[in-house]
């Protein structure tokens, strides 16, 4: 867990868009941040039942993913004074000031000590600066801790459910045969 106090960050923690070079450590840290512990790393509140299995992403994947949304911004955070990256995010424009908000990362090394909610923070800056009034997202239904953390922020849910791609294994595999996503929004203001 950081050893930052809650509200206490360092000055410099704009997010940043993603290079190439960055796609290895945001690969491995979102694996990490999704899915637990890989034997050697701390393991996060929010992961700890297992509901899938196997990767939640891979460099390839991910280039992909960027290739297709030239408008997405994959955001990398970095602490001042620290090399590696402690957070990551995915910020998508979807037409009519809606933005899909994806992929929220943070190390579990440094996790439950208030980066999420600030990395979560800065994404909503990032969008509110280009014009965005509603911040979308989607969380698996079974996660009912994570989207208490999201309700605790402002997002809320529009009662609005997506199947779960069972039989496309590139979200995982999943371990349960009752999931689907859960639509969250919050109003920009
Ligand atoms: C979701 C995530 C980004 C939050 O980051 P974080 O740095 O842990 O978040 P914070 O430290 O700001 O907040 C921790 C919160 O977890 C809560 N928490 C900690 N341990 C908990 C537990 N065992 N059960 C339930 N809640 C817990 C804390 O109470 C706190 O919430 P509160 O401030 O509203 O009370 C991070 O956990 C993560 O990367 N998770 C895996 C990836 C993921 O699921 N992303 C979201 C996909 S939609």
């Amino acid at each position: 867990m950081s050893d930052i106090p809650k509200d206490d960050f360092p000055t410099s923690v704009e997010l940043v868009p993603a290079t190439d070079d960055d796609i290895p450590e945001v690969v491995r840290l979102t694996n990490l941040a999704y899915r637990g512990s890989d034997g050697d790393s701390a393991e996060g509140w929010s992961t700890r039942e297992k509901y899938l299995t196997g990767d939640r992403t891979t460099e390839k994947l991910l280039r992909n993913d960027l290739s297709v949304s030239p408008h997405a911004s994959l955001l990398i955070w970095r602490l001042e004074g620290e090399s590696g990256i402690v957070g990551s995010v995915w910020l998508e424009p979807q037409g009519d000031g809606n933005w899909y908000l994806g992929s929220l990362a943070v190390d579990p090394a440094r996790q439950n000590g208030g980066l999420g909610k600030k990395l979560l923070s800065l994404a909503e800056d990032w969008v509110r600066e280009r014009g965005g009034r509603h911040i979308n997202i989607t969380v698996i239904n079974v996660r009912e801790t994570l989207i208490g953390w999201y309700e605790r922020r402002g997002y809320y849910d529009m009662g609005e459910r997506e199947p779960f791609p069972y039989g496309d294994d590139r979200f995982g595999v999943p371990q349960r045969d009752d999931l689907c996503f859960v639509k969250l929004q919050k109003k920009l203001v």
